[in-house]
């Protein structure tokens, strides 16, 4: 069933909800690096056996690190995505407008918040960790699919930032403080968002019909793939990054079991949660029944 929501609520609760990057970061508040960064449903570390607990807390605040990027590179296209949208509906209801543009400004703070995470994590980590980019190529490639494609991936990526919230953060004890409340309130606002986008979806697929309804979600899958393919990538890059900061080289049998394991929970953190998700697959099928069984037929690969 799907959820109806409003411009005008959306705006209001964001408006309550508002924070400031130096509320979050600065002064006193800094990274601890002798806790996880990263819950593990999501850093799964766990699996690898040969790694020591202290091997295993390096690798998730490796994770950590590449999650904060691979934000900032999605919030890249986020933001002129839903700018050109609002553009594109400067007249009529004017809560709309300022919601979208509400959305917006907070998208350009969190890029702004992710890079100042990830400056801290630079200065105190000890080891360079280089992750997929540049953020400008990554969003230029994105936004060159179908708008709708486009939307449906905005959609999957706030209500996964919510399912990793609810499901493995919030309760999470073990957590660096610091870096949790990013990830909270990081959540706060994306919750907001992610009602926007389910608009959004809506508006694009307004005067669609079925066969180009479906197109804008083979789309969103064409994107989902080029994001898997950046993630392969991202997994050669955290072995890397590991064998430097734990200051040892794998053997060549622990090496492909790092590639799996880390290749299931890279998958499992930025697609699978999305694809599954009840909220996105509840609009995929209000756009067509055809649409979530689609997605549905390709999301066990992701978990
Ligand atoms: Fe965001
Ligand atoms: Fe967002």
């Amino acid at each position: 069933m799907q959820d109806t929501y409003s411009y005008q609520a959306t705006l209001a609760a964001s408006e309550v909800l508002h924070w400031r990057v130096e509320d979050i970061i600065g002064g006193e508040k800094r990274l601890d690096f002798s806790k996880p960064f990263m819950p593990e449903s999501l850093a799964l570390t766990e699996p690898l056996s040969f790694l020591t607990k202290e091997e295993k807390r390096l690798l998730n605040q490796i994770r950590g690190n590449a999650y904060l990027c691979i934000f900032g590179l999605v919030e890249e296209f986020i933001l002129p995505f839903v700018m050109d949208h609002a553009r594109s509906h400067l007249r009529g209801d004017d809560y709309r407008v300022r919601a979208l543009l509400q959305f917006a400004g907070e998208e350009a703070k969190h890029i702004q918040l992710f890079k100042r995470f990830r400056q801290e994590f630079e200065d105190g980590f000890g080891v360079d960790c280089p992750v997929i980019g540049p953020p400008e190529a990554i969003a230029q490639a994105i936004l060159a699919h179908d708008p709708l494609g486009v939307a449906i991936t905005t959609l999957h990526i706030e209500w996964m930032v919510q399912r990793h919230y609810i499901d493995s953060i919030k309760d999470d004890q073990q957590l660096d403080p610091q870096f949790k409340s990013l990830l909270k309130h990081h959540w706060i606002e994306e919750v907001q968002h992610a009602k926007l986008d389910t608009l959004i979806v809506e508006a694009l697929a307004a005067d669609r019909n079925e066969e180009e309804r479906m197109r804008g979600v083979e789309e969103y899958l064409a994107i989902g793939g080029f994001i898997d393919g950046g993630l392969q990538q991202q997994v050669e890059f955290d072995l890397t990054s590991f064998e430097q900061a734990a200051a040892r080289t794998l053997t060549e049998a622990e090496k492909e079991e790092f590639r799996r394991v880390q290749l299931r929970g890279n998958r499992w953190t930025y697609l699978g949660t999305g694809m599954t998700h009840e909220k996105v697959l509840a609009t995929l099928e209000s756009l067509t029944p055809k649409a979530r069984q689609r997605v549905e037929s390709i999301s066990p690969a992701f978990c």
